[in-house]
């Protein structure tokens, strides 16, 4: 009787680590099914701001605006304040560019809506992945060309271990690197 316990505790441990055994041998394909998070969802914004007129066209860099992505988990969208470094003289007869002028003038934000969303249970670090020297288009796509961002990436956790296994990378992959 009192062998049985531990025993019965030790086969469920067995299966447990064979079961991470096969998740991790299996590339994560059992997890990976299906799982994929909007890939090419591009929402309607409140305003057509287009990446491919500023950064494309206007040659501005990611962190003029991400001014964050470097230094924090999150990359920022940019404050108001931001855009009227140039908008309070540039295209002001614009509808858009007065609608955001008023919203400056009231001391109000944007309501952008996200385009790329984790599930609570992730953790995500842009500025992990940026001192590494990852570009933001290799997770990201050619925002520079677009005129309404689309999400690149299907943000699966096997797009993410696929990436980290890369042995050029010695990213991570134990799953508390990524969960909480
Ligand atoms: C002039 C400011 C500006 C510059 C420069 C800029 N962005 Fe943005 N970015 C924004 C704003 C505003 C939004 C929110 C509206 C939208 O999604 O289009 C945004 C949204 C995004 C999003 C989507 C965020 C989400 O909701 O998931 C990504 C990704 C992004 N930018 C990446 C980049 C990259 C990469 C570059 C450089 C190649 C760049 N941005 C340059 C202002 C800028
Ligand atoms: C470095 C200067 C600069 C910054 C910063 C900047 N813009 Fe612009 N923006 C421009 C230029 C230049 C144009 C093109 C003007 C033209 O068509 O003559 C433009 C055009 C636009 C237009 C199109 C206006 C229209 O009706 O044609 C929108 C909308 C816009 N910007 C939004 C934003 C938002 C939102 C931000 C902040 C996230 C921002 N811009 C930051 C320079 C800037
Ligand atoms: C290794 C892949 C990867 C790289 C490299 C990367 N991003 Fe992201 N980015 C993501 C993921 C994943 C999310 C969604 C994060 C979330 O939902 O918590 C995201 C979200 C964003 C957002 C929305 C705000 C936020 O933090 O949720 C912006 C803006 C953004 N990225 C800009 C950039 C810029 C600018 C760069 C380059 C300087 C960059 N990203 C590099 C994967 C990446
Ligand atoms: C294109 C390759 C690539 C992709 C895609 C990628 N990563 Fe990474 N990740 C890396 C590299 C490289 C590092 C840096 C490892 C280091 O600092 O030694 C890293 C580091 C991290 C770290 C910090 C680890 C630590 O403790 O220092 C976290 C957390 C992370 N990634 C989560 C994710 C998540 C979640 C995703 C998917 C949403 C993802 N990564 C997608 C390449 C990638
Ligand atoms: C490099 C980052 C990364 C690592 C390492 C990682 N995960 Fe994930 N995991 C994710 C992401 C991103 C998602 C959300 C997208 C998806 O479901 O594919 C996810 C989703 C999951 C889900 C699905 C949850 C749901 O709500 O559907 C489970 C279960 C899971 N992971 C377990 C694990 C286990 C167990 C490990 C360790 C063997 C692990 N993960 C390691 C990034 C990671």
């Amino acid at each position: 009787m009192q062998l049985r316990k531990p025993q019965h505790l030790a086969a469920l441990i067995g299966s447990a680590l064979l079961c991470a055994a096969m998740i991790t041998l299996s590339g994560c394909n059992l997890l990976e099914t299906g799982w994929g998070y909007n890939k090419g969802y591009a929402p309607e914004q409140p305003l057509p701001f287009s990446h491919e007129l500023h950064v494309g066209q206007n040659g501005l860099q990611c962190q003029y605006c991400h001014n964050q992505v470097e230094r924090s988990t999150a990359s920022n969208i940019p404050a108001l304040s931001t855009c009227m470094n140039c908008h309070l003289v540039v295209k002001t007869d614009s509808p858009h560019i007065q609608k955001l002028r008023d919203a400056y003038d009231a001391g109000k934000s944007i309501e952008w809506t996200k385009v790329h969303m984790l599930p609570d249970h992730v953790k995500f670090n842009h500025a992990a992945h940026i001192a590494k020297g990852v570009n933001c288009q290799t997770c990201h796509g050619e925002i520079e060309k677009m005129e309404k961002v689309a999400q690149h990436s299907d943000l699966s956790m096997g797009w993410c271990v696929n990436c980290h296994r890369q042995p050029e990378n010695k990213a991570p992959i134990n799953c508390s690197t990524c969960h909480h």
